[in-house]
């Protein structure tokens, strides 16, 4: 299967096969090696990105593909029409593949089921996020060497996070420990067997800190009291960050609320590897854009 939906499901193998292809990617000098010339990608995003949409379509125009964009707000999806009719119109017209996000979690396996080329997940709802998760084990692994006996600590909105998932279902597989540290009404109860909820401070005493964004878009009102009580129980702080370890890598998948859950000096901090893990994504998409169609 060629489709991407999620990582639960994927072999150790196969996340290591992208890994290493996204390895020689990275190392092509070239800014375009036109292998899916004669492909047609289609991007459809029914919910709002920046980096997922633009680090694809940069991915896809590298590899040469011929590349249509989607947005749900410029579409016939505001006349009421569903995401399978969507999709299954842009099938018809012959795409090779399509790179899709959606708000819903839990309609995509059927959805892809019903389509008959591969479909990549670019993040649906708070179920999985696997390219992002594919690249910050990338963009880990660069860093450490191995993601074996690696502590990381997830800090934040873990409840609506499907980053948190995917990174969490990816570590595992690789023989890292995820810890989780978050607020009382943003955790997940549902995966307290997988990853254990602790204090900030011993978060704070991992080879990775990954701090997650309040998304304030899916939160019911009065969720979040006071952005400065948020920073002030859960932010890394410029004083949280000068106490950890010379060798913690910070992360975020970003996009970033600022002295928030992180604060401003501290986002490209040289302990930071936020930029570089945007900049990983490109050939992390490209590995997988290039297992989906060649
Ligand atoms: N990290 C991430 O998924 O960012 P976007 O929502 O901007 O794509």
């Amino acid at each position: 299967d060629r489709s991407l939906l999620g990582l639960k499901d994927l072999g150790r193998d196969e996340i290591e096969s992208i890994m290493n292809r996204a390895a020689h990617w990275e190392a092509q000098h070239e800014k375009l090696v036109p292998v899916l010339a004669s492909k047609f990608v289609a991007n459809m995003f029914f919910e709002n990105s920046t980096r997922t949409r633009f680090s694809f379509e940069m991915a896809e125009k590298r590899l040469g593909a011929q590349v249509l964009n989607f947005t749900a707000a410029a579409s016939s999806v505001e006349k009421g029409e569903s995401i399978y009719d969507t999709v299954r119109t842009l099938e018809s017209m012959g795409i090779d593949a399509g790179v899709i996000r959606l708000k819903p979690a839990g309609v995509l396996e059927e959805l892809s089921s019903k389509i008959s080329v591969p479909l990549i997940n670019a993040g649906d709802g708070n179920n999985e996020h696997p390219t992002q998760a594919l690249l910050d084990l990338y963009t880990m692994k660069k860093r450490f060497g191995s993601l074996q006996g690696l502590t990381v600590s997830i800090i934040g909105d873990i409840k609506h996070s499907r980053v948190a998932r995917s990174d969490l279902w990816a570590l595992r597989k690789f023989g890292a420990e995820v810890k989780f540290c978050a607020p009382n009404n943003m955790t997940a109860p549902e995966l307290e067997p997988f990853a254990r909820y602790v204090t900030m401070e011993e978060a704070l005493r991992s080879d990775v800190v990954m701090m997650l964004r309040v998304q304030l878009e899916r939160h019911a009102t009065g969720m979040l009291k006071s952005a400065e009580e948020y920073r002030a129980q859960y932010g890394l702080t410029e004083e949280r960050a000068s106490k950890l370890s010379k060798h913690t890598l910070i992360m975020h998948p970003a996009p970033v609320n600022r002295n928030v859950e992180i604060d401003d000096a501290v986002v490209e901090s040289e302990q930071s590897a936020i930029f570089p893990q945007m900049s990983n994504g490109v050939p992390i998409r490209m590995a997988v854009m290039e297992r989906a169609m060649k």
